[in-house]
């Protein structure tokens, strides 16, 4: 009776005892999300592990990576002076609990997927093996696919076209299209999401750069800008459409005028004269010249002519007149005549005005000192 109850016993801890003794694999193995060329660290802790081998295994490209601390791969690469794979152990301070921690340098795309940990339990059969899956994601930054992206577009007014952009990048990224110099697109919204940029109804105003921007997160973004020309009869406008300058035959006026335009515009410079228009050559009497501006819009110029050494003859209507195989278009500008020299090319007026300003104080100065005496 005394045998039997202690036999009980002994079987009731025992037993479990040795069914606890079995190894497990503690927690979920969590996700690891790291970007290409970086380090991925994976871990598996294991209990009770005992003599039975850890072993991990890249399950997407079936390949066994290593038992317990050994990488069973025969190659393993080297990258900047240390393996591809590794395995760290570390031991929990209680002795019980091992992390086997997967290191993989130097990340591919393809290193991305599924990561099995498993303990191999001897006399026992594969499949009741303990084993838990870890993922690891490789993030690439987007890149715009120039080949599958529109360059160039020439269009007519009222057309309709198609403007395509695509990208790679993990995770895929999403395409942004925007107006590079910050104006709206034609259908009035700032931004279009959506590789495929449909414009409807093409108007002039419509030429310009088209950005599409590639993000995902990733840094850095990529774009690509695209080019969307309208054929046109020339835009012309004047920068100013008055001028005036003094007529003592010293000082020059600059007429400014930007023409916008696909194909490029002819720019021609006029006087009205009795007889009609006069064009203007670049000569001793005018300069004509092309400015350079980063603020231009595409297929815009901008143009100046100067008229030197200006004299009362020189006064009247200018234009400036832009034509191409659409047509042409022009604009006028006026120069007028004043009384001093305008613009900065001026010589110092400093001193007229200093003296100025003195004999108008010196005028209140004596107004006040006869006003005390009334
Ligand atoms: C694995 O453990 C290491 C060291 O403790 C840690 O830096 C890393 O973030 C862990 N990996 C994951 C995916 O949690
Ligand atoms: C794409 O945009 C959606 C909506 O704004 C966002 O939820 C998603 O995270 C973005 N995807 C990426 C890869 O950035």
């Amino acid at each position: 009776m005394h045998w039997k109850f202690l036999l009980t016993i002994f079987a009731l801890v025992y037993i479990p005892a040795v069914y606890c003794q079995e190894p497990v694999i503690v927690d979920a193995i969590l996700p690891e999300v790291k970007k290409i060329g970086e380090t991925g660290l994976l871990n598996c802790t294991v209990a009770r592990k005992g003599t039975n081998i850890v072993t991990w295994t890249h399950v997407t490209n079936q390949q066994p990576l290593s038992r317990d601390e050994t990488i069973t791969l025969s190659i393993n690469k080297d990258i900047d002076g240390q393996p591809k794979f590794e395995i760290k152990k570390r031991s929990a301070a209680d002795g019980d609990r091992i992390t086997y921690m997967l290191i993989i340098r130097g990340l591919r795309e393809d290193d991305a997927g599924d990561y099995s940990c498993t303990i191999e339990i001897q006399g026992k059969k594969s499949q009741e093996w303990p084993s838990r899956i870890g993922k690891l994601t490789v993030q690439v930054p987007p890149k715009v696919l120039t080949s599958l992206t529109t360059t160039r577009i020439e269009s007519k007014i009222g057309e309709s076209q198609v403007l395509r952009c695509d990208a790679t990048g993990i995770p895929r990224p999403n395409i942004t299209w925007v107006r590079a110099d910050g104006d709206a697109l034609p259908n009035m919204k700032f931004t279009h999401r959506g590789s495929v940029l449909k414009l409807d109804n093409i108007r002039r105003t419509d030429q310009g750069v088209y950005r599409c921007v590639a993000d995902n997160t990733v840094r850095p973004p990529d774009q690509y800008d695209v080019q969307l020309l309208v054929f046109s009869r020339p835009l012309v406008r004047s920068v100013q459409n008055t001028v005036g300058q003094a007529a003592n035959g010293k000082y020059s006026a600059k007429l400014e005028c930007k023409i916008s335009a696909y194909p490029d515009a002819v720019l021609k410079w006029y006087k009205k004269t009795s007889q009609g228009k006069m064009l203007i050559n670049d000569d001793d009497k005018y300069d004509i010249q092309k400015l350079q501006s980063s603020d231009l819009n595409l297929g815009e110029t901008w143009y100046y002519l100067k008229v030197k050494n200006i004299q009362a003859n020189d006064f009247g209507d200018y234009y400036c007149e832009g034509s191409n195989s659409q047509g042409t278009e022009f604009t006028k500008i006026i120069l007028f005549e004043t009384f001093e020299c305008q613009g900065p090319n001026c010589p110092s007026t400093f001193n007229s005005q200093g003296s100025r300003l003195n004999a108008i104080l010196v005028i209140i100065f004596f107004f006040s000192y006869c006003f005390t005496f009334l």
